[in-house]
């Protein structure tokens, strides 16, 4: 595998899409040429007490251009949110495993699924399944406010969008807003909190499929170093579960292998 390197990128963009949710548009052909669905990268805070990076997925990219939402929770993704256009920051090359799309092919169906801002790598999964021919269905779930229903579409996914306030779409999870519109497929790719993977893993093997799983766990040093970012795994065949890092051999893992906790 290619060493991570750290590289300057330059910001073309950086914009309000929703209610504390930003869109990032970075010009840096280094990472976005080699992004794979389901990667992410680590980006750099120049600030002194900001020293660990924080993991963003790669929402989309294309030989130039990576684009990365984020949700402003904490001291990071604010600084993320006050860089200007033709600001220079630093990021990873593309971490991670990401999705194996490797075993589908044309006419097959595939059900996404995700959970707020874990939609956001679905995105890029979207497009290379478009590409090969696959046929897509979308359901993404937020607490009160929507985004990205609009790029799924222009994909020529069926999507469906669900809230738990009720307010937009259907009125509950994105899994049951899945099932209910008879989106049961035949790949599963998901990605979001880790309550929702438990039940989205959960009703894929109950309906014999096994589905891509994408973690978003809370990360150290982002790069293999600490362990500040294990998940226990039972993999096939195995007698016991290892614990494996989400930053280093996931963040994707076969939702039949993952012991969730909660
Ligand atoms: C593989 C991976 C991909 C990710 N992709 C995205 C993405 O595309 N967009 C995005 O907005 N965020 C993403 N995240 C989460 C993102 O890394 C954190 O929100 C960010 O690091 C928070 O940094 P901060 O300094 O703003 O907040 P902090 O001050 O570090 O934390 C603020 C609050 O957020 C919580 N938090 C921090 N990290 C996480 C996490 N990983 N999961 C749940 N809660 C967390 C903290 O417990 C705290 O309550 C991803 C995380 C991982 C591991
Ligand atoms: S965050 Fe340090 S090993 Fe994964």
């Amino acid at each position: 595998m290619e060493a991570k390197k750290i590289v300057k990128a330059e910001i073309i963009s950086n914009r309000p899409i929703a209610t504390n949710i930003m869109e990032m548009k970075l010009q840096v052909p280094e990472v976005s040429s080699l992004a794979k669905p389901g990667q992410f990268v680590n980006v750099y805070m120049d600030d002194k007490s900001l020293i660990l990076p924080r993991p963003i997925s790669i929402c989309d990219a294309d030989d130039n251009v990576l684009t990365l939402i984020y949700a402003i929770v904490g001291k990071g993704s604010l600084w993320m949110s006050e860089c200007t256009v033709g600001q220079e920051i630093r990021v990873s090359t593309p971490m991670g495993n990401g999705f194996d799309l490797s075993g589908l092919k044309e006419g097959d169906t595939a059900l996404l699924i995700g959970g707020g801002i874990g939609s956001c790598p679905l995105l890029k999964t979207a497009k290379i399944l478009k590409d090969k021919g696959v046929k897509l269905n979308v359901a993404i779930g937020f607490r009160d406010e929507p985004f990205l229903e609009e790029e799924f579409k222009a994909l020529g996914a069926n999507v469906v969008v669900a809230t738990d306030s009720g307010r937009v779409g259907y009125h509950g999870t994105a899994l049951a807003a899945a099932m209910d519109n008879g989106m049961d497929c035949d790949h599963w790719f998901t990605c979001g909190p880790k309550i929702m993977l438990k039940f989205v893993a959960k009703e894929a093997m109950a309906r014999g499929k096994d589905a891509q799983v994408s973690m978003e766990e809370r990360m150290g040093c982002g790069y293999g170093a600490c362990v500040g970012c294990v998940v226990d795994i039972l993999e096939k065949g195995a007698e016991a579960p290892v614990r494996k890092k989400v930053c280093k051999d996931g963040p994707v893992f076969l939702g039949s292998e993952v012991f969730f906790n909660e």
